[in-house]
């Protein structure tokens, strides 16, 4: 192989022009790759960013790599050549035999031999990385190090573009917010932001998930399914991977009777990976997300009123005397400190209390609504009155549904270190939980439909009925016509 010295030269030429166009960062970090691979005549390469965590190395730019990257990413940043992370440019003369290589076995099927990598760095902090692979042994020279660390300088250069700022703006956010909590200074590694969405229901999800500080990453990784004669036959590519969580999110924008196909397909990835935890979301269930919020097709529904009663009255007042007897129970002799969200929770709250023979104070939070706006995030408009450090904390709820609320509620209330911080929740709409939150103590576990009163709304309305109804049902059946 010849490196040469000009071949360098007119590569450093072309990424720099690449770098000063207009192009999308996919495309900017794909041809940097491509002009990397060929000036160091090298088999491929990768580019990587640390997500905000520093634990996955997400792959932004790729040249003649295409199997080999997706059947491995994301990399787990610690286990795969973790000396980059450090600040070191690496060499590993064989992949295939190199204890710090993540998957050995995926390098010898690739027939990737020889890895050069180094890091991408933002004032002498790592942010990411890149790799060049070669198929066949390849001794590295000083000057293939010094090529390599200029196209990582320049790809920091690039990440400090405004424009490449913005596309990392989740990140920024949640690390704002962590930043206020816990005081700390504010990271400047973040999460990857795609410039286009392939459906727009996708990047309206993005920004629910932006509004409840949900870390996620667009399509990061693809699983092979199926193989003929050696090559990957079948893959499937979850959408959405939300790392906090461990979490895959698949939306499908299909029509219902077209799921199948895909339901299938992910039947197959549960058997194939069993350790992926992926979550389904149908158009229905999708438009029922947004509906809450008054949004998408369901959200302009037209509504003629309670068509049936779920609780009445005296089931709810039943079950709200039980709740408080194991209440009662599992906080004998302790001072509880019970925490509200405004205002769903009101009549729950006021019933619970009175049934709790302890030493009980009642306290309430209020927070903003997802309005659908870019770079919007919940906001505390109302914060508890009293400190809650080093006390029992039981958490009131009037409803838990995909869980995002509660979930970002509870990281603001952890974050204060109450002694203890449990939740109750009057109603559990399982089947839509999207965020495994812990919950002690539930009143009823309730369908899938959307319900109304004893203090529930439904754009403000229905909050004063004495029990708990099923508002339309007709638009919970199949609305895939829109
Ligand atoms: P989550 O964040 O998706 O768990 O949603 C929780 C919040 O959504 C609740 O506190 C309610 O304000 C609202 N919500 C969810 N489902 C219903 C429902 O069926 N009726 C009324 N409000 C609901």
């Amino acid at each position: 192989m010849s490196r040469s010295k000009s071949g360098y030269y007119l590569a450093l030429r072309q990424i720099a022009k690449v770098a000063n166009s207009a192009f999308g960062v996919r495309k900017t970090f794909n041809s940097i790759a491509k002009s990397t691979t060929k000036a160091m005549q090298a088999d491929g390469c990768r580019i990587s960013l640390l997500d905000s965590k520093k634990e996955y190395l997400i792959t932004v730019g790729a040249h003649g790599l295409s199997d080999l990257y997706l059947r491995k990413s994301p990399l787990d940043a610690h286990k795969s050549l973790p000396e980059i992370l450090d600040g070191k440019v690496v060499v590993v003369p064989d992949a295939t035999k190199d204890e710090r290589v993540q998957h050995p076995q995926i390098a010898k099927e690739q027939r990737v031999c020889s890895i050069l990598g180094a890091p991408i760095l933002e004032k002498e902090e790592t942010i990411g990385e890149i790799r060049v692979y070669t198929r066949e042994p390849h001794q590295f020279a000083e000057a293939d190090k010094s090529f390599l660390s200029s196209v990582a300088n320049i790809s920091a250069v690039l990440l400090n573009r405004a424009e490449l700022r913005q596309l990392l703006t989740r990140g920024y956010k949640a690390n704002e917010k962590q930043a206020k909590l816990a005081q700390v200074p504010q990271s400047p590694t973040t999460s990857l932001r795609p410039t286009e969405f392939a459906h727009p229901s996708e990047e309206e999800f993005a920004k629910l998930l932006d509004f409840y500080c949900i870390e996620w990453l667009y399509e990061p990784r693809s699983f092979p399914l199926r193989w003929q004669n050696g090559e990957i036959a079948e893959m499937f590519t979850p959408d959405f991977y939300l790392p906090e969580l461990n979490l895959y999110v698949e939306l499908t924008t299909l029509k219902q009777n077209l799921i199948t196909e895909k339901n299938r397909k992910l039947r197959q990835l549960k058997k194939l990976y069993p350790e992926v935890n992926i979550k389904l979301l149908t158009k229905n269930d999708f438009f029922k997300l947004l509906a809450k919020y008054g949004y998408g097709p369901q959200g302009k529904a037209k509504v003629e009123g309670v068509s049936r009663v779920l609780y009445t009255h005296s089931q709810i007042q039943r079950r709200v005397r039980t709740l408080a007897r194991h209440i009662s129970h599992d906080y004998a002799g302790q001072r509880l400190v019970l925490v509200g969200i405004l205002k769903g929770v009101v009549c729950f709250m006021a019933d619970l209390m009175q049934h709790l023979p302890l030493p009980v104070t009642i306290d309430f939070m209020a927070i903003s609504y997802y309005g659908g706006d870019d770079g919007q995030v919940v906001k505390i408009t109302k914060d508890l009155d009293s400190s809650i450090t080093g006390q029992h904390v039981l958490m009131v709820e009037d409803i838990v549904d995909t869980g995002m609320t509660l979930n970002y509620v509870l990281g603001h209330l952890s974050a204060q270190n109450p002694a203890s911080l449990r939740v109750c929740t009057l109603l559990d709409k399982r089947a839509r939980r999207l965020i495994n939150v812990p919950l002690e103590y539930i009143g009823f576990e309730v369908p899938d439909e959307f319900v109304v009163g004893y203090g529930l709304d439904y754009g403000g309305e229905y909050r004063n009925l004495p029990f708990i109804g099923i508002l339309y049902p007709e638009l919970t059946k199949d609305s895939e016509t829109q």
